[in-house]
């Protein structure tokens, strides 16, 4: 079963066809959004918050990414897989970024890379796609950038902060980017960018006119009930709780002696039994 092509996604754009990417950064929740029929894999380094413990983006590194995208692409066979580059794996020198590029096809074995930016990322992105790197942008608040924006605001309310983005996505298109996540833009502003570049846009926290969405599978999944809501992401399960609820079931039968029971355990026969009995 070969993967679904970067090149479909601009089709389905063109055919009105909406459709949703999610993040995985293991074996087991790959597979599972993969089952659960979502095209497009995205390995973020927001696993540096969801799964490494992180307080930002900022720590994760290459050798991160490719691990997590090595498991991603081995629980799936359909999605496309799209690797982030992390924070200064592209932003010191352009021949490391498309080395860095390189590595998360040929070693992490994913499809494409994404990278955060506007105009000054176009001449890297233009490079890699020349040498066969599929290339989504990402604009708005990029996480990457947090300690300059002074924390996590929406971006592109000023005419001129807008018109930035609306050119840049306009600049990443033409350098050849397949596709560009909006994240934390007013939905009027990612909507005036979705009818004016032909690759789709990806939206989190943009609006409902994106081509496509994008979520945080521990924030959709409500791994982190604990936490307070983002008002970007929809939870559509409560799974910290569930998993909670299991494991102190699981405690609590332990410590009563209720688990195992012989539907758990493995039987010796007679025989055996006799012979171990009387040799000790
Ligand atoms: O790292 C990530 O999960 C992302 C998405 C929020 C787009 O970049």
């Amino acid at each position: 079963m070969s993967r679904i092509s970067v090149h479909k996604l601009r089709e389905w754009k063109a055919q009105g066809q909406r459709f949703a990417m999610i993040t995985a950064y293991d074996y087991p929740s790959a597979r599972l959004v993969e089952q659960a029929g979502v095209p497009i894999i995205l390995v973020g380094d927001s696993l540096g918050s969801v799964v490494l413990g992180y307080e930002s983006t900022v720590p994760v590194t290459m050798d991160d990414i490719v691990y997590h995208t090595r498991a991603v692409v081995r629980g799936t066979s359909k999605s496309i897989i799209v690797a982030d580059m992390p924070f200064m794996s592209y932003q010191a020198n352009a021949d490391e970024a498309v080395r860095n590029a390189g590595r998360l096809l040929q070693e992490g074995g994913a499809n494409a890379v994404k990278l955060e930016g506007g105009r000054h990322i176009v001449p890297l992105v233009r490079r890699m796609v020349d040498v066969g790197i599929p290339v989504m942008g990402h604009l708005g608040l990029t996480p990457q950038s947090v300690n300059q924006f002074g924390g996590h605001k929406v971006q592109g309310k000023t005419p001129a902060a807008a018109a930035r983005i609306l050119n840049d996505a306009r600049a990443l298109e033409e350098a050849g980017a397949f596709a560009i996540v909006l994240e934390t833009i007013p939905a009027p502003l990612a909507k005036m960018v979705t009818e004016r570049v032909g690759v789709p846009t990806i939206g989190i926290g943009a609006g409902p006119h994106c081509d496509a969405q994008v979520q945080v599978f521990h924030d959709m999944l409500g791994i982190y009930d604990d936490q307070r809501p983002l008002k970007h992401a929809k939870q559509y399960a409560r799974l910290g709780e569930t998993i909670r609820e299991a494991v102190r079931t699981y405690v609590h039968e332990v410590e009563e002696g209720a688990f195992p029971t012989a539907a758990h355990s493995f039987d010796m026969d007679e025989a055996t039994l006799g012979e171990l009995t009387h040799s000790g």
